[in-house]
């Protein structure tokens, strides 16, 4: 395996919030890192955590929804590293608590564009990247929300119905990727302290990203298609 400070991980939605502090998790084990934002101006180019020389962390412009938006930010970072290990797929959004029974459709396909399709169009474009040097660590950003086993409440119905579906698709791309070195998992942060979670929330964004960098920076003998809360199993 390639020492950490020569890999290369992709963060979507790293503008905030728990893949901010991702994004700065895997910098400061020596990761060179492209952290995926909206708003990417000429003055994004950043640099913080890691001081080495070999060690990157620099923001690039990536709207998961936007196919073009994807294609370029991924090329980009192939110019750059000529690879890419890890991609947290960890851009989120939800349209908030409402009755099941009042769908807003253009609502729910927003949240599963950006939840469900956003991570797939990323995976879709990452993945031939990895597969050509047989590594490769993918995590989505999941919710306990999401799970059908925790699965007994009625808030939050199209934010609850993505989580779940990313989860389906975590396991189908493990079982895709078996055997070819890309592991793929699932994370449920919890309940975090950012603009999704509110202020009420009782864990740290510290909290919230350690379990995503620990499945982005699994051993080769590590698992796959899993979902993993405070780096234990979690029922689907
Ligand atoms: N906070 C919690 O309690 C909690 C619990 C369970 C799971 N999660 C999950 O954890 C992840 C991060 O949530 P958070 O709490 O950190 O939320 P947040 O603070 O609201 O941040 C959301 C991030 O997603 C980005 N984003 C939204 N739409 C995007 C798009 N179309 N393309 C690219 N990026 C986009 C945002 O970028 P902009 O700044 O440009 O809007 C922002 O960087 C999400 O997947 C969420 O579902 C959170």
């Amino acid at each position: 395996m390639r020492a950490s400070e020569d890999r290369v991980a992709l963060v979507t939605g790293a503008s905030r919030g728990i893949g901010r502090e991702i994004a700065r998790q895997l910098s400061a084990r020596g990761i060179s890192v492209c952290a995926g934002v909206r708003n990417h101006g000429p003055e994004s180019l950043i640099a913080e955590g890691n001081s080495a020389a070999s060690v990157l962390y620099r923001e690039i412009a990536l709207d998961v929804t936007q196919p073009d938006s994807v294609r370029e930010a991924v090329q980009a970072v192939l110019r750059m590293f000529g690879r890419i290990d890890i991609l947290v797929n960890n851009a989120g959004i939800s349209d908030g608590d409402h009755d099941a029974l009042r769908l807003d459709v253009e609502a729910f396909k927003n949240v599963m564009d950006v939840n469900v399709l956003g991570a797939w169009r990323l995976c879709e474009s990452v993945i031939p990247a990895m597969t050509a040097n047989n590594y490769g660590r993918i995590v989505n950003i999941s919710s306990t929300l999401g799970s059908l086993h925790h699965l007994n409440r009625a808030t939050e119905p199209a934010y609850r119905v993505s989580k779940a579906a990313i989860n389906a698709l975590t396991r189908v791309f493990a079982a895709r990727l078996s055997g070819t070195g890309i592991l793929v998992n699932a994370a449920s942060p919890g309940w975090v302290r950012t603009d999704l979670g509110g202020p009420n929330a009782p864990r740290s964004v510290q909290q919230g990203a350690d379990t995503p960098v620990w499945l982005a920076t699994l051993p080769e003998d590590g698992p796959s298609g899993g979902l993993f809360y405070d780096r234990a199993p979690l029922e689907w």
